[in-house]
């Protein structure tokens, strides 16, 4: 049995996660009224029992307005916590740890699925919707996402310690469902992203203009946030560290360095999203296009890391953690393809030649199938990134 990083456990405040290998928070757009349904249960639990050491629930709104489109996760109300405990307590059931991202969609609100096409709701698809009063789209300036996007309303000065506040009333309900960990997504040009940004965010008040400024609400939104979720417990921030249009590196280095100092443990390095002329991370088809990116926040500002993007086989993964890249690393469209890729890589790596960390519902099998000699290859084998070159 061979020993990597990445099958190394990792202490994080007081929670201790078996491995390094996370679960990207991704949408489903499946929730009912901001409810999860079995969908979302079915999931999260195969990727937990799949062996990845953290499971993170996809962007959950802290606000009713703050969703994107149709079928977004809520935890604007306590009605969520039960659902969502739910979820958590079968995660954590199944060997992993349960995290949940907390979002806020800001302008890009009253959007369709992905796969109905990019572009705002129609009015028809508005209609059908029963509490469409409740869905303000607000954004630090009244200035869309792009030609022919919602127009949101900017938020009053006065609003803003409300509009917080909901960060952090979310934080405790997600400490109350049980979530190990929590991440805030302040990153793809949402409701944070749009206050850091020098674009989206045009206001003449305290939390526009200078840099320090724009970064005030996402500063505050992690003072809110640790006001409520335990010391005990870690938190982790997504950000957009190149976004293209003004927001990038050398300013996220500074963010971070500030954000350690308030509590967050984790940066999780996305790009992107800004706006509608940049088209979003997803046309980088490089292995580890991101990575680069927690590389220079883990070193410039100090604090950890976890990579994302293109990370597709567990050798690639491993060589991130041995060089110091990042921390953690985090799959996303790889799981949807392989619910079990943290069980394959810990074959690919030689870590697990016995299924030991499976569950024995299907480690057993897989056990006894190699113990006899079964001299084909899984169906999903093959060299890895090597054999790719
Ligand atoms: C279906 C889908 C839904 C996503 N939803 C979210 C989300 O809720 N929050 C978020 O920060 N990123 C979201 N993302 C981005 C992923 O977390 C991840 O950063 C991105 O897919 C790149 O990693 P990958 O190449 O491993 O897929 C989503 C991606 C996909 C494919």
């Amino acid at each position: 049995m061979k020993n990597t990083l990445l099958f190394s456990p990792m202490q994080l405040r007081d929670l201790e996660l078996k491995n390094r290998i996370v679960v990207a928070p991704m949408h489903q757009y499946s929730a009912e009224k901001g409810f999860p349904t079995n969908w979302h249960l079915v999931n999260a639990g195969k990727f937990a029992a799949g062996g990845a050491g953290l499971v993170i629930v996809e962007s959950t709104k802290v606000e009713r307005r703050g969703c994107g489109t149709l079928g977004d996760l809520g935890i604007w109300d306590d009605k969520f916590i039960e659902p969502l405990a739910n979820i958590a307590r079968f995660i954590k059931a199944n060997g992993a740890a349960a995290g949940i991202q907390l979002g806020h969609t800001g302008r890009k609100g009253k959007s369709r699925r992905p796969w109905e096409g990019d572009g705002p709701l129609s009015a028809e698809a508005l209609a059908e919707v029963e509490d469409l009063k409740d869905w303000d789209i607000i954004a630090p300036s009244a200035l869309p996402f792009g030609e022919g996007w919602t127009q949101p309303r900017a938020l009053e000065r006065s609003e803003i310690p409300g509009a917080i506040d909901a960060w952090g009333k979310a934080a405790a309900r997600a400490d109350r469902a049980g979530f190990d960990t929590l991440e805030i997504h302040g990153a793809h040009g949402y409701l944070i992203h749009e206050f850091l940004s020098p674009e989206a965010n045009q206001r003449t008040d305290d939390y526009g203009g200078s840099e320090q400024n724009r970064m005030r609400f996402a500063i505050e939104v992690v003072e809110s946030i640790r006001a409520h979720w335990p010391q005990s417990k870690p938190l982790f921030m997504r950000l957009s560290i190149e976004d293209e249009a003004g927001w990038g590196p050398a300013e996220n280095v500074r963010l971070a360095k500030i954000l350690k100092t308030k509590g967050v443990d984790v940066i999780d390095c996305s790009t992107g999203g800004l706006n509608s002329k940049i088209p979003n991370f997803f046309r980088l088809n490089e292995y580890g296009y991101q990575v680069q990116f927690a590389d220079r926040i883990k070193r410039e500002a100090d604090i950890m890391t976890m990579a994302v993007g293109l990370i597709i086989h567990g050798d690639q993964a491993e060589t991130i953690l041995q060089s110091k890249q990042a921390d953690l690393v985090a799959v996303g469209r790889e799981f949807l393809n392989n619910p079990n890729w943290a069980m394959d890589a810990a074959q690919k790596l030689g870590v697990d030649p016995t299924f030991s960390q499976a569950p024995q519902q299907f480690g057993f099998w897989l056990a006894k199938r190699a113990r006899r000699g079964f001299g084909g290859n899984p169906s999903t084998w093959q060299n890895g990134i090597a054999a790719d070159k």
